[in-house]
């Protein structure tokens, strides 16, 4: 049995795809049974995301996930995934100094099963993201619109939309890959800023509702079988309708992989 067998993908696998061109396909999961179909469909990257405060809690926002909530549901999740890298995400006020991060992260792997952890950041994380790296802590920096400062920014628009905010997220992505981080994650921002930061880092982009210029794309899992509570984002597609969960599944590695989706 190889090594990528045995502990499914890793981030030099994640780099190899963006380097061959071969687009990474992403989606959120939050129990084994939607797990294991996720992984036996062939996604690359399953998330624990903190938007299961959103579409397993019906809350209306992440804010008020804990660490217990991510590491009882990232425990679930990589309890049965075999191939899939296994991304958790680190909670509202997890990583606000560099102690408590190495702490809560190393929770999310001993205790949740995480192979790499996602965080909120700007250029001010990027000592975190450097301490976490140099212990071994493989981190997806996630930029543009970031759920959890819902209350500071008042609504879930689209960022980057002036020059001088572009250039500021353009910045931050420049730091966070300077500091270690492994992969990105761009959320709701213009497509041609997502564009540039892609030529310009050198590691994985992962976009959802940044357009089509992203190594990979990656959605919640409930918008893309319609069954989100609440509202669903514009940039979502429902694949429901392609004829049950494992087909919807495949549909959407196969538009990721094809570049169809976005369109
Ligand atoms: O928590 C989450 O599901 C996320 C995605 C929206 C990328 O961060």
């Amino acid at each position: 049995m190889s090594l990528q067998a045995e502990y499914g993908l890793g981030v030099s696998e994640l780099c190899a795809m963006s380097k061959r061109g071969e687009k990474i396909a992403c989606l959120t999961a939050y129990d084994a049974s939607f797990a294991q179909v996720l992984d036996q469909a062939g996604v690359d990257i399953i998330l624990v995301g903190d938007s299961l405060g959103m579409v397993i809690q019906g809350h209306d926002s992440t804010v008020s996930v804990s660490m217990e909530d991510m590491i009882y549901h990232s425990a679930c999740v990589s309890s049965i995934s075999k191939r899939a890298l296994i991304l958790v995400d680190m909670p509202f006020m997890s990583y606000s100094n560099i102690e408590q991060a190495l702490f809560n992260a190393t929770r999310l792997m001993q205790e949740g099963g995480a192979q790499m952890v996602k965080l909120e950041a700007t250029e001010r994380q990027s000592e975190v993201v450097a301490e976490m790296s140099a212990c071994g802590i493989p981190v997806c920096a996630h930029l543009g619109l970031r759920p959890q400062y819902i209350h500071k920014l008042g609504g879930y628009q689209r960022q980057g939309q002036d020059s001088e905010s572009a250039e500021q997220i353009l910045q931050d992505a420049i730091s966070l890959e300077k500091a270690g981080a492994d992969l990105l994650l761009v959320e709701c921002i213009t497509h041609t800023l997502a564009a540039k930061i892609q030529q310009t880092v050198s590691i994985p982009v992962i976009g959802i509702g940044a357009g089509k210029n992203c190594d990979g794309q990656i959605l919640v899992l409930q918008d893309i079988l319609g069954i989100t509570p609440g509202k669903t984002p514009s940039f979502a597609k429902n694949y429901l309708n392609e004829g049950g969960i494992q087909a919807a599944v495949q549909a959407y590695i196969a538009e990721v992989k094809s570049g169809d989706f976005p369109s």
